[in-house]
């Protein structure tokens, strides 16, 4: 990272003190993009370093830069090792203080979650511990849950199952769809992703055996995003 060396000018904080994320996407990349959102509008101060794809055609990738971008064909591998070392090698070249998965489909193995254990987070679709996996919209309805949200946590080997660091809550409606739920649920997802990475950017987050921690003291149960945006201690979990 280069250091500012021009004339001082009344400029905001310099790049150096910007904490680097690098996604992780499969898809469309709404998640990057309300990141981006963030940072664009001072939410999150941070700077993404690069955006890593299993799928070269994924649109996420087109919403940065293309210097940024990193893609390979995961079909194209023998096996997931392969993959996943040359994914981790591509990714600690961006040298990133958290690498966050926004929409990535594809399973971590061991290896790479070992190689950023602590600085890993995934979004998920559901309330975690409940629906892990695909199709949580359809399985929300189908346990006829009350509620609904998406929940960010550290990731580890198990699929889904890692500490959850937050939560968003919102209420399933009578006559709900998995189409309507999941429509609903996006924009809460997407405020969930941005006030998490902005506390674990702050250096505010942290995870010690399995539990995770904020400002050093563990954590209970998820922080519950609040409608104003803000992530507060949790009263159920
Ligand atoms: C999100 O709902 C995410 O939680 C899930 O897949 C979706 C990806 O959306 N894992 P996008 O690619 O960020 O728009």
């Amino acid at each position: 990272m280069t250091a500012a060396t021009t004339t001082a000018t009344a400029v905001a904080t310099p790049a150096a003190a910007h904490a680097r994320i690098a996604v992780l996407v499969s898809g469309r990349g709404s998640n990057l993009q309300a990141l981006l959102d963030a940072i664009a509008d001072g939410r999150l101060h941070a700077r993404i370093v690069g955006v890593f794809s299993d799928r070269p055609e994924a649109a996420a990738l087109d919403r940065v830069a293309p210097g940024l971008r990193w893609s390979r064909d995961a079909r194209g591998y023998p096996d997931r090792a392969s993959f996943d070392a040359e994914l981790a090698d591509a990714v600690a070249a961006a040298a990133p203080d958290w690498v966050f998965c926004a929409g990535y489909m594809r399973i971590l193995g061991d290896a790479f979650v070992r190689r950023f254990d602590g600085r890993l987070l995934n979004v998920h679709p559901s309330l975690l511990p409940r629906h892990k996996g695909l199709h949580t919209h359809a399985r929300a309805l189908q346990a006829g849950d009350a509620e609904h949200g998406a929940s960010v946590h550290f990731v580890v080997p198990e699929l889904d199952a890692g500490a959850v660091v937050a939560q968003v809550r919102i209420p399933v409606l009578a006559g709900d769809t998995p189409e309507a739920l999941a429509a609903r649920l996006l924009p809460e997802e997407h405020r969930l992703v941005a006030a998490a990475l902005a506390l674990a950017v702050a250096g505010r987050l942290a995870e010690r055996d399995g539990q995770v921690r904020l400002d050093g003291q563990p954590l209970f149960g998820p922080l519950q995003l609040d409608s104003a945006g803000i992530l507060r201690p949790g009263s159920r979990h």
